[in-house]
């Protein structure tokens, strides 16, 4: 036992005592619910306070110095008010605890780091070591009763084994720590006399350097008696009102309901045992210190990252923004929203496509995979989902469906979706692409799918994919050896109601733009009677333009579009008509100030009016990332427009619509 032992006591004393006075609830767990001073007083911690704490007494953050704070993710013990010191009266507290200063100890790393892994005890080059002697020696004031040690070794240089003695036994032999890893190890120590004494060290250390001790962090946690009056507590603690809860993520909310919930039931139940109280205990604890609040965004902010209401990443790329009038599902009222549809990047280039709802347009709520890829064949025959959906496919058609939407080979991108007052259907149309029997590339089938729902909340049902019209035999064919390719694509309906499929032929070289029938399921007429000038058009032939975004401001139609470098950026154009199918004139890089002529870094999918009062129009692009294509970003940003209509785009961090 330490000779300052009973000055220790005695400052635990007056602390715990001033902790009982304002706070009446009573601490259950054996190890610290009564402690027997010198002097014979007792005193108590309070139950609420160990809880709040995670049971956590001390926190040393090694050789940081006296830092005042932890760091995020790591909790301050009770009895101290610096992540480190020197063995003895801890200022804040009054608590012994610390580090027997020694000769041969180097503080090492980033000294005013807060976080525990940027600083550790080492040994002085040129140490004499004793193994069994040298190491770190630290002594911590604490009740007697059961503690969880645990150690945190860092080590950035090499492999090596470090042991600790508790109490002046071997706890730990020969832990192995690795380089370049955190290794965590811990141990249950009983301690009766009112200071646990640990000692970290590696007794097979010797003249080699790279075998001597280190240490990150110890923490030492009380172990808690598991019983009615501490589950109590803790649903007493991590208790929210409704209100309160709504702020949380549904999957968060649910878990919390559900643990809470079986806490109540174990408080309920005859004859609990303390695996009981352990058991709902641990669980609501760590559904409660897991909890995430719902994103709240006021502003948009270009480039950075976006998550929806569920704090997942928005999964929407390639895709398009509109304002609908929708029945919301829970209430059954007709409301407006925003709608976002796009690509589904989860698991990694194919995917189906998603749906998003918005009040604000900064706030998107998930809405769901509204058209699903399937895996295999079988599936679309058993599985309920597609069972339904394709309840009166043929069997020929399935094979279609599968080819088209499987997520083995299939691409789906830059959906866009129309609503079809013919019909009552919501049309989707997407570049529909994968491999064919003759050509293995994943692009390939450069084809235009398209699918139908009652509802854009889908499930939206895949009729076909298509190749689309060719140039016409008086024109010059940039591509003659495929016809009727489709790729990069969007959709306008105009004020009369005219649909219009906007896309990449011709290898890319070449855009398109071809009406849409009276359903929007199917070019207005068959590639093979097409009328070139009145059924569609091609634009620049050989400008190689493609991710067109079309929209129409005061009776002129314009087109912004991409080069095509693949998930690269490049510089925009702007193309501006008077009419859908009339002549579209280059009015060049709309963007100002993009130093590096890659449209800020970006790839156009979709240009909508945000505001019809204040006339604004929201340039959305992609920013992709090839090596993740899931956490691809977005970037919106206003577009201004000058006397004459020419638009043009500015870039800022972060905007609101006025
Ligand atoms: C550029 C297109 O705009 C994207 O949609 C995607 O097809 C990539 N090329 C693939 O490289």
């Amino acid at each position: 036992m330490h000779r300052n032992y009973v000055l220790a006591i005695l400052i635990f004393c007056l602390m715990i005592l001033c902790v009982a006075c304002t706070d009446t609830e009573t601490v259950k767990p054996e190890a610290l619910k009564q402690y027997e001073s010198d002097k014979n007083e007792t005193v108590e911690l309070t139950q609420v306070s160990l809880i709040q704490n995670d049971f956590i007494v001390y926190f040393v953050n090694c050789a940081a110095g006296k830092v005042t704070e932890a760091d995020a993710g790591d909790i301050m013990g009770l009895y101290q008010s610096v992540t480190d010191q020197r063995y003895g009266e801890d200022s804040g507290t009054g608590m012994l605890w610390g580090y027997q200063e020694k000769s041969y100890m180097a503080a090492d790393g980033d000294l005013n780091s807060l976080n525990k892994l940027d600083t550790k005890w080492v040994i002085k080059e040129g140490t004499d070591i004793i193994p069994e002697e040298t190491g770190f020696y630290y002594d911590f004031s604490v009740p007697p009763g059961e503690y969880e040690v645990i150690c945190g070794f860092y080590d950035p240089f090499s492999a090596r084994p470090v042991s600790v003695r508790a109490e002046d036994e071997q706890v730990i032999v020969d832990q192995k720590i690795l380089k370049y890893k955190l290794t965590q190890t811990s141990f249950l120590q009983q301690v009766s006399d009112g200071v646990l004494n640990l000692l970290i060290y590696n007794p097979s250390s010797g003249d080699e350097v790279m075998k001597d001790p280190v240490l990150s962090y110890i923490i030492i946690r009380a172990v808690p008696d598991y019983d009615e009056g501490l589950l109590s507590n803790l649903i007493d603690t991590a208790s929210f009102d409704d209100t309160e809860l709504e702020e949380y993520t549904t999957a968060s909310k649910e878990r919390y309901q559900t643990a809470y919930r079986e806490a109540k039931i174990t408080l309920r139940k005859a004859d609990p045992s303390r695996q009981d109280y352990k058991n709902s205990y641990l669980k609501l604890k760590e559904v409660y210190d897991t909890m995430i609040k719902k994103p709240y965004y006021t502003t948009f902010r270009p480039g950075q990252v976006w998550k929806d209401t569920e704090d997942n990443l928005i999964q929407a790329h390639g895709g398009q923004v509109q304002r609908l009038t929708v029945k919301e599902k829970h209430t059954g009222k007709m409301v407006e929203k925003w709608w976002w549809v796009g690509e589904d990047k989860t698991q990694g280039c194919r995917g189906g496509i998603c749906a998003y709802s918005s009040d604000d347009l900064y706030n998107w709520t998930f809405e769901g995979v509204v058209m699903r890829n399937v895996s295999s064949r079988k599936q679309l025959e058993e599985e309920e989902y597609f069972k339904k959906l394709y309840a009166d496919y043929t069997s020929e058609q399935l094979d279609k469906v599968y080819t088209c939407i499987n997520d083995s080979t299939s691409i789906i991108e830059r959906p866009k979706m129309i609503y079809c007052k013919e019909t009552g259907q919501y049309v989707i149309w997407f570049h529909a692409d994968g491999p064919t029997k003759s050509n293995h590339s994943n692009y390939a089938a450069a084809s235009a799918g398209v699918a139908v729902s009652d509802t854009p909340y889908g499930p939206f049902r895949f009729i076909n994919r298509y190749r689309l019209n060719t140039c016409p035999e008086d024109q010059e064919d940039k591509y003659p050896k495929s016809k009727g390719m489709a790729r990069d694509m969007n959709l306008f309906v105009d004020d009369d109601g005219t649909a219009y499929i906007i896309y990449s032929s011709e290898e890319n070289l070449t855009l398109y733009i071809s009406k849409l029938n009276f359903s929007y399921t199917y070019l207005a007429a068959d590639p093979k009677e097409a009328v070139y000038g009145v059924d569609f058009i091609r634009i620049f032939p050989g400008a190689q333009r493609e991710a067109p975004a079309v929209f129409k401001r005061n009776g002129k139609y314009y087109m912004m579009t991409s080069g095509c470098t693949g998930w690269a950026p490049n510089p925009a154009k702007m193309f501006m008509s008077d009419s859908m199918l009339g002549t579209w004139v280059d009015k060049g890089d709309p963007c100002i100030d993009d130093t590096k002529r890659t449209t800020f870094d970006s790839q156009s999918t979709c240009i909508f009016l945000a505001d019809e009062e204040k006339k604004i129009y929201v340039y959305m692009g992609d920013r992709w990332n090839n090596e993740n294509l899931a956490d691809s970003r977005y970037l919106w940003l206003p577009l201004n427009f000058d006397e004459e209509g020419n638009a043009s785009l500015t870039y800022t961090n972060e905007w609101k619509l006025p």
